[in-house]
């Protein structure tokens, strides 16, 4: 939808009009899902732990698509800053050179690993740094930026003064903090602790305002501790590639009104419009209120302070009303043997090998099933191989295989599935609500092993829906695990080929073959966001919705009901969908 305001503020009925219709389309039109990952710093290559980040939320975010949802997924890169410089200074380029090259390698790494968003954000981009200069002005022109002279020590690694609260029990710095030097600056700051209030009661009263709980917490104890100002600049003589303020031309923004706005920026934001004396949310583009508020992935390390304090407490200053905060779901860190992945310690994974060595495939289900939710989990190559063989390769792969292969074999690759069956199947599902007699009458049924089947079936997708929208992407993926493990035990306790034999079983090979094919139907659905690539290979076989063949929108989780495939419906051949992964001695 076109926005209805340009760079000049809208006339007060054009405002009102909009607001007007504002209100007509939301009862009209579901909202859009909006997703966003941190932006990554471009001071060096791309490590296993951030591809971790990027997939999960395109897991989310192909999961919301899943339901049905308009889904708006934001990632990209933060390009400014000391780090930035320094590493440019440190190669012999000037920062803009440098920056493009390594912005490449994330934008190859989203490609490589299938990852689909839908808006790509570079802080040096012009449309982000008029949204910054916009922000940074208003909030100047209301009072709530100032100047001040501040000396004291200063976190080279955190880029941020410290002050006595930063010091541990022994008086010293931690280590987290890095460097630790003495500087004496002018800077701009801003009034962040005239906030503080304010955070402590929205985070009271919104129990999720952070996922999970004990990040909450974590937040809540930390804005306790809030004393001070924020600083928002540097002189440009120390530091030059950043967004000049608009208020003062020898300084720069630093980090936070830079990178955070990011997530309004390219999502339609737009700082001109609303009254000169505040900023009003709902002046804001159509385009814009109808994405925001986003679900926002983050690691541990960027909640306190950044997101959790500083985001939240700036979009608050400029005029976001409460139910219009972002929602923060905080993950874990992927180490190595228990210790951070580092440059300086050599022990950085490339997700470009590994996903060279093993497919794309592999590297997703193994970062999207082998670590909990807001835990940290240890990497290691043994588990992705073995995780990827015993789950993927040995009992989903092999169920495709044996299902078609059989298909084949004994049905010319035809499914059958005959008034009787349908009629037991629908009985059975509303086996609760029958009259005693008719329970006798299932019970004698032929096919109740098959029945029983469908509906653990049909029972895991309510808990794959449940453990997905609690961010559970292991527990969800461990339902479509357990389907395929109870298909494939189904083979051996029903003997196909036994059945294949004799002309009076051949009823029940049929309802055999129809549940396995139906079965997999549905399990191609349900690990869809984390293994497209997976899911069209099953549905390609199954000669399933072909006209969508490599099309997200050939998936929906409203055709992951039990029966859909049709009678006389005809399978296609098998190919191996998992090949096993081999691990050659010495490798
Ligand atoms: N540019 C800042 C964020 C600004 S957001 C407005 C930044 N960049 S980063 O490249 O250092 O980190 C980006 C994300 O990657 C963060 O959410 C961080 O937690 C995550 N990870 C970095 N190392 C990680 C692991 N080892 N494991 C999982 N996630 C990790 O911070």
């Amino acid at each position: 939808m076109p926005e209805m305001t340009g760079n000049m503020p809208a006339p007060p009925c054009a405002l009102a009009l909009q607001r007007f219709v504002g209100q007509c389309v939301r009862t009209e039109m579901p909202k859009t899902f909006f997703i966003t990952t941190a932006i990554y710093y471009t001071n060096s290559s791309p490590h296993v732990g951030h591809a971790y980040e990027m997939v999960l939320a395109d897991v989310i975010a192909r999961y919301h698509r899943l339901k049905g949802e308009n889904v708006f997924f934001l990632t990209g890169v933060d390009q400014h800053g000391q780090k930035v410089q320094q590493s440019a200074a440190k190669a012999g380029v000037p920062p803009v050179e440098f920056v493009k090259e390594i912005t490449q390698k994330w934008v190859d790494l989203g490609k490589k690993l299938d990852v689909r968003y839908n808006e790509w954000a570079e802080t040096t981009r012009e449309r982000h740094k008029k949204v910054v200069r916009g922000i940074l002005q208003r909030l100047f022109d209301e009072g709530q930026i100032y100047k001040d002279k501040q000396s004291g020590y200063y976190s080279v690694r955190q880029e941020q003064f410290l002050t006595d609260k930063e010091r541990g029990a022994d008086g010293q710095f931690g280590p987290e903090w890095g460097e630790i030097e003495f500087r004496e600056e002018e800077n701009y700051y801003f009034k962040l602790s005239q906030h503080k209030d304010w955070l402590l009661r929205y985070l009271d009263n919104r129990t999720d305002a952070v996922i999970p709980d004990f990040r909450q917490t974590e937040l809540r104890n930390a804005v306790e501790r809030i004393s001070g100002d924020l600083c928002i600049s540097r002189p440009k003589s120390r530091l030059d590639w950043g967004i000049e303020l608009p208020f003062d031309k020898d300084f720069v923004t630093y980090v936070w009104f830079d990178a955070l706005t990011n997530y309004i920026s390219f999502a339609g934001y737009d700082p001109t419009v609303g009254e000169a004396d505040s900023f009003s949310y709902n002046a804001q583009s159509l385009e814009f209120r109808d994405k925001w508020p986003a679900l926002q992935i983050i690691g541990k390390d960027i909640l306190v302070p950044a997101h959790g304090i500083y985001w939240l407490i700036m979009l608050h200053a400029i005029g976001f009303p409460d139910d219009k905060m972002p929602q923060l779901l905080v993950h874990g860190w992927w180490n190595i043997g228990g210790a951070k992945m580092s440059k300086s310690v050599g022990n950085i994974v490339d997700p470009f090998v590994l996903a060279d060595k093993y497919s794309v495939e592999a590297l997703r289900y193994y970062l999207m099933s082998d670590i909990a939710i807001g835990q940290d989990a240890d990497f290691s190559e043994e588990r992705l191989v073995e995780r990827y063989n015993t789950n993927l390769a040995n009992s989903l792969g092999n169920l495709l295989n044996r299902t078609l292969t059989m298909a084949e074999k004994y049905r010319a690759g035809l499914l059958r599935t005959d008034a009787e069956y349908k009629r037991h199947l629908d009985m059975f599902m509303s086996f609760e609500q029958l009259p005693a007699d008719s329970k006798g009458l299932l019970k004698r049924s032929e096919y109740l092993p098959l029945l029983d089947h469908a509906a653990s079936v049909i029972n895991g997708l309510h808990g794959f829906t449940q453990e997905m929208n609690d961010f559970a992407i292991d527990s969800a993926l461990d339902v479509s695990t357990q389907s395929a493990a109870r298909c494939n035990i189904l083979i051996e306790r029903t003997s196909p080929w036994q059945l294949a034999k004799q002309k009076e079983s051949n009823r029940q090979l049929d309802a055999v073959l129809y549940h396995l094919a139906e079965s997999l139907r549905i399990i191609a659905i349900l690990i869809s966001p984390v293994l497209p690539r997976g899911a069209h290979g099953i549905f390609d076989q199954l000669n399933w919705k072909m006209e969508l063949s490599g099309k997200e929108e050939r998936f929906s989780l409203a055709d992951a009901e039990w029966g859909r495939l049709p009678d006389g419906h005809g399978v296609g051949k098998p190919v191996p969908l998992f090949p096993r992964i081999e691990i050659l001695e010495g490798v």
